[in-house]
């Protein structure tokens, strides 16, 4: 059977990203609530969501909307109905009863309860609607998150099951992960399991809310939102009736129950309506004193608040086996965490899944984890774990282990799904070479490069990687969740502020002709580019020879916002796509007018629709749903692509003065309107020197490397600055630009 329309109903937080989701699908989707004036708010919510839920805008439309009482019969013409409504369980037994009596014979009929078991929504169905009644467990928000869980009970059809976990992975692009009726799945079970071991922890070891969160956070490859930030943004109160639905559910020995004890402090908070960023705070709040806002964290032990202390813990990677022996309290915190997480998640296993890697994937896709507790334990090593591990009783997985003492147990990663992925290819390539910034795999007759530094950040040693790898078809895909935030500034910072230029300019220079060497070399070069792609992780993209492009990416040269400007060959490339439009044959000062205003205002696309009409992609880059597929996609390209020939070298035409004069007028009515600042001001004439083309003429041919020059130039200037410095200071120490 083919899913080709979808009723959602309830259009809150869940229902509507569902929606939109489908809508991003291509697939019909029909939006009920109780009122139609629900669903419409719901449709405009969606509209306007940030970071948005759809990725095609202008798609909206495509979700109908409609109220469960007037346009029920919609359910008669659908395939999957997927109920989305509030978490009562009256409500949603009189929800089925009125679908069943609806819906298409075999429609497949899902909930997206999160700690409702089958057994207890399916009670009233009969055996052959219960075949076809499963659960799928989407996570918030769902355009971005990859987990999908998919319940089954032993009444649930297999087939129907699988056909789903197919359509949910190909066309909805998740990680379709089937699990069993168990409270809490996989990915709640032990994501909760691991947020309430770092809170009862942190209260135990007297550490305090941003010292925890500073540990369970980066370090332990996992968001920087930390334990209590985490609380705080999901709710405070969502989180204590989450604690007791699992307290209710789970059988009395379960460690869940221990960790999931009632604390005084958290009562309070609640009671007082400090239920987390919604509320009036929580753990963390803002206090506003005059006309400034601080942030204030609480004192675990007395219950007051004041300013939060920035923990500096330098980290440049995720280094576990250091940070468990660190001789401080930060070791042994992480330590009891950890072992206490891999402790619990081994005692699942086999009752709940008998696939260990299923757990470390639903960690990864549904809480953005980088590495899942098994393998937390893989990174740590068997033997170095047995060593400082203190009991592990009637944990059959660990007993086992403790025998084997086997270092290879983890196997091949993603067993979840048949997609060849880079996950599951890495233990069949052959590694060629590594630096600190990124390897380099030999696959079959390819070599693929995937950055490793944090938010895979380019410094020369990435640049080297890549320089190296081109003996080959190259094909560039990570995968953490960036492809890359740029040039990592902190590089570059230290040279400036040794006054060393030279080396910076030596670094930019390497970057230039790495690019050049990318885009020219005899054999293919591919990108495939998910999540942030900016500054010089679009450089790298934009040289490539072809580009396999995730749908949820951010993609811009936002190098302005720094003080500086794209100097890897971001101005370059953007001003010879733009020079290929009609409207630029006609008009010299067409393609370094628009350039100037993509770049001079930094701008972005969130998605590869939104890319196109801003030239970042070309109607010919792949874009594909489900990240899994970025390295499938992109051998097949490699495939077809046999008798590739590199491109032929750009040549430009720039009016020079001419096209800087209406760049400078701009600019001019910018700053008398008070839009820019001085520095702006410098950063955007900087811009327009080289777009322009420098002191060149229309008669006059400029290469690609006249180009990079210019560029080069530019940034070294910008870089001297002392205000383009303090904007990157600051940006480096509060991760957001300085505004003015
Ligand atoms: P919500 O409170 O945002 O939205 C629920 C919607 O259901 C409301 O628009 C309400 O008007 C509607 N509704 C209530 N009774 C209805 C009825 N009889 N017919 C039609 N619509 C009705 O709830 P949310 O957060 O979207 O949760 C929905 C489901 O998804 C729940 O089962 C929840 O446990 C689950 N879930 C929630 C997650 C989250 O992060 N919020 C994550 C994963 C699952």
């Amino acid at each position: 059977m083919k899913i080709n329309n979808v009723v959602v109903i309830g259009s809150g937080t869940m229902g509507s990203g569902i929606a939109a989701h489908l809508c991003n699908a291509n697939i019909p989707v029909t939006l009920l609530d109780l009122k139609t004036e629900i669903s419409q708010k719901a449709k405009d919510k969606i509209y306007k969501s940030r970071p948005p839920l759809l990725i095609d805008k202008s798609k909206i439309d495509n979700i109908k909307i409609g109220n469960i009482e007037d346009d029920f019969n919609i359910v008669k013409e659908a395939d999957w109905i997927v109920e989305a409504v509030v978490e009562r369980i009256n409500i949603k037994h009189n929800i089925y009863d009125k679908i069943f009596k609806n819906r298409k014979s075999g429609a497949i009929v899902s909930s997206n309860t999160s700690s409702i078991p089958i057994k207890i929504l399916s009670q009233n169905l009969s055996i052959e609607e219960k075949k076809d009644f499963c659960i799928t467990h989407f996570f918030n928000p769902v355009r971005y998150m990859g987990l999908l869980e998919i319940v089954k009970n032993e009444n649930t059809d297999l087939k129907k099951i699988n056909h789903l976990k197919e359509f949910c992975e190909k066309q909805l692009g998740k990680g379709a992960i089937i699990c069993n009726d168990t409270p809490g799945f996989l990915g709640n079970r032990v994501g909760v399991y691991a947020m309430q071991v770092a809170m009862t922890e942190a209260f135990k070891m007297k550490l305090s809310v941003e010292e925890a969160d500073a540990i369970f956070g980066r370090p332990m490859g996992i968001p920087k939102t930390g334990v209590f930030g985490l609380y705080d943004l999901i709710g405070i109160d969502l989180m204590s009736d989450v604690l007791k639905s699992f307290v209710k559910e789970l059988p009395k020995n379960d460690e869940f129950q221990i960790v999931a004890r009632e604390i005084p402090l958290i009562k309070k908070l609640i009671e007082n309506g400090f239920t987390g960023r919604k509320g009036k705070g929580g753990f963390y709040k803002m206090n506003k004193i005059g006309d400034k806002k601080i942030l204030e964290a609480i004192n675990l032990e007395t219950g007051e608040y004041s300013p939060s202390k920035k923990i500096e813990i330098k980290i440049e990677k995720v280094d576990l086996k250091k940070l468990i022996n660190r001789d401080d309290k930060y070791g042994l915190y992480a330590w009891s965490v950890i072992s206490k997480i891999i402790k619990y998640a081994s005692s699942l296993i086999p009752e709940i899944t008998n696939k260990f890697n299923d757990i470390d994937e639903a960690m990864r896709l549904g809480f953005n984890w980088s590495k899942g507790p098994f393998e937390m334990l893989n990174e740590i090593g068997v033997k170095n774990f047995f060593e400082k591990v203190d009991s592990f009783k009637n944990n059959q997985f660990l007993e086992n282990l403790s025998k084997t003492k086997d270092e290879n147990f983890y196997g091949e990663r993603q067993l979840y799904t048949d997609i060849e992925t880079l996950g599951k290819i890495k233990t069949r390539a052959v590694r060629l070479d590594k630096n600190d910034s990124a390897e380099i795999y030999r696959f079959k007759d390819f070599n693929i490069v995937e950055f490793t530094t944090k938010a895979n950040a380019l410094n020369y040693d990435s640049m080297d990687c890549l320089k190296k790898a081109t003996d080959k078809p190259l094909i560039i895909i990570n995968e953490s969740m960036q492809f890359s935030a740029g040039v990592n500034l902190n590089y570059v910072m230290n040279f400036a502020e040794k006054k060393d230029f030279k080396s910076i300019e030596k670094f930019i220079k390497y970057f230039q002709e790495t690019c050049k060497h990318l885009k020219y070399s005899k054999h293919p070069v591919i990108s495939a580019p998910s999540g942030l792609t900016l500054g010089g992780g679009y450089e790298v993209v934009v040289q490539s020879n072809y580009v396999v492009s995730h749908v949820n990416i951010v993609m811009g040269l936002v190098e302005t916002i720094v003080g500086l400007v794209p100097a890897g060959g971001g101005c370059k490339e953007m001003l010879w796509r733009w020079s290929q439009t009609k409207e630029a044959k006609n008009d010299p000062d067409y393609a370094p007018l628009k350039v100037f205003d993509i770049i001079g205002y930094a701008k972005t696309a969130t998605s590869p629709i939104e890319a196109e009409p801003l030239m970042f992609l070309n109607s010919q880059d792949k874009k594909v749903m489900n990240r899994n597929s970025l390295l499938t996609e992109s051998k097949l390209l490699l495939n077809k692509e046999k008798n590739f020939k590199p491109p032929n070298e750009c040549k430009f035409k720039l009016s020079g003065n001419q096209v800087r004069e209406k760049m400078l007028k701009t600019l001019e009515k910018l700053y008398n309107d008070k839009k820019i600042l001085d520095h702006g001001l410098e950063v955007g004439k900087e811009l327009a020197y080289v777009l322009s083309g420098g002191d060149t003429n229309l008669k006059r041919e400029l290469s690609e490397d006249n180009v990079y020059s210019l560029e080069l130039n530019a940034f070294m200037k910008l870089i001297k600055t002392k205000s383009t410095q303090d904007r990157i200071k600051h940006t480096l120490t509060t991760g957001k630009p300085l505004i003015n």
